[in-house]
């Protein structure tokens, strides 16, 4: 069980970082994800939401598990009115402590299926209980609201886990790698927009080397554009890289939209307690670095198959496959800016973080195709 509340705790920080959406945007997901949770939790070990809620805070590592008691604790008086279980369902009960909240224009978004009565009704419903719950308790609506909002900030700064709160800032505000020695854009680490979403930087302490660059010198010492070929044929005295790509027309691709590419995926055995298991859980850091996205499995940048195929199902091909097959010097070359929820207008600065070289005055050799929904 030990990886379900490790994820649980990622869930938790992710709610904590500003991320795009509407409605309470990932904060409102989580928080309706983790209150699903909880409430099945109960259902399967037939006790209240109270004590479903400390039993996942019990098994979290310990100084988060405080924090986690104190968050419980704080909801407790909703928590232990028998009343909830009546109108209780985990998207309601979220906007009803306003974690979620309606935008102007928007409708309601819900995460399980709407209930059968009438889903403002539902909310109003919770959000009278919660008033009643907390009278005589000392801590009016607005005063737990603020102590909620002061657990989540208090979280980002414990130690260690304060970097995992800068890794996510830095990967989901500038779609830049998070973990990026050199500075050039490409990175070691497959997860937060390193290299499953561009090729795998091949000299990380080097940032006149990555993927796609124009070969420095044609790669005669060493292998600048990280495409696996570079030294000088004995036989010709020629770099391999001109003899085998200079007359080839290499081509990368870079994609740049939303997730048209219908790979922003949620794996049912995260939501379903029935189906959560050890193995289901254990590789869940890196789906959630990349934003529950899988560009490494797309239609432009895919390059491998599933791992995982408990969570992820399918056969990859791409266009970076493609080119690749077609021109082996296309080797690593593949760029993904895309966002969940991105906009045309959003494209404009995602290009800012694109890595092509302009100072030679060559036109990029590489395909890029901008699709919006
Ligand atoms: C659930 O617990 C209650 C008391 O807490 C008990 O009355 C009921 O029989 C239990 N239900 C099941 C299915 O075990
Ligand atoms: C690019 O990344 C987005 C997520 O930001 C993903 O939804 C999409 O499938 C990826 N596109 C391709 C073609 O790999
Ligand atoms: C994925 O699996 C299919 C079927 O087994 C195979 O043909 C294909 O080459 C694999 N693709 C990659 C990128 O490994
Ligand atoms: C976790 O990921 C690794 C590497 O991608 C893979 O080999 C392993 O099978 C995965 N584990 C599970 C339980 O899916």
């Amino acid at each position: 069980m030990h990886y379900f509340f490790k994820y649980i705790l990622t869930f938790l920080l992710l709610s904590y970082v500003e991320g795009r959406g509407v409605n309470g945007g990932f904060s409102c997901a989580a928080c309706t994800i983790v209150s699903g949770i909880a409430d099945q939790l109960a259902q399967i070990h037939n006790e209240t939401l109270l004590a479903a809620s400390l039993r996942l805070c019990k098994m979290l590592p310990s100084g988060v598990e405080n924090y986690c008691i104190d968050a419980v604790k704080i909801l407790e008086p909703i928590l232990v009115n028998p009343k909830l279980s009546e109108v209780f369902t985990p998207d309601a009960f979220c906007y009803s402590i306003n974690i979620c909240y309606l935008d102007p224009g928007r409708d309601y978004c819900h995460l399980f299926p709407k209930p059968q009565r009438n889903f403002r009704n539902n909310i109003q419903d919770i959000k009278n209980l919660v008033v009643a719950s907390y009278v005589g308790s000392g801590l009016n609506h607005n005063g737990f609201h603020r102590h909620l909002k002061q657990i989540a900030f208090d979280l980002c700064h414990i130690p260690g886990i304060r970097e995992l709160c800068e890794m996510f800032d830095r990967s989901w505000a500038r779609i830049q790698p998070a973990v990026d020695a050199d500075g050039d854009l490409f990175s070691i680490v497959r997860a937060a927009r390193g290299s499953f979403w561009r090729g795998q930087d091949c000299h990380d302490w080097d940032k006149n080397s990555y993927p796609g660059r124009q070969p420095l010198k044609s790669d005669a010492m060493f292998d600048s554009n990280c495409n696996g070929i570079w030294g000088i044929d004995d036989k010709t005295g020629k770099p391999w890289e001109d003899l085998l790509c200079k007359d080839f027309e290499s081509r990368g691709v870079i994609y740049i939209g939303d997730s048209v590419g219908a790979h922003f995926h949620f794996p049912e055995p995260w939501i379903n307690p029935l189906l959560i298991s050890e193995e289901t859980l254990h590789n869940y850091t890196q789906p959630l670095l990349d934003e529950l996205d899988w560009p490494h499995l797309g239609f432009a940048t895919g390059f491998m198959n599933t791992t995982e195929p408990l969570l992820i199902k399918g056969v990859t091909d791409s266009l970076y496959l493609k080119l690749r097959a077609r021109n082996r010097c296309n080797h690593r070359d593949y760029q993904n800016l895309s966002r969940n929820g991105a906009s045309s207008f959003d494209g404009m600065t995602y290009v800012k973080s694109l890595s092509r070289e302009s100072i030679t005055g060559q036109t990029c050799s590489c395909l890029i195709w901008h699709v919006w929904q």
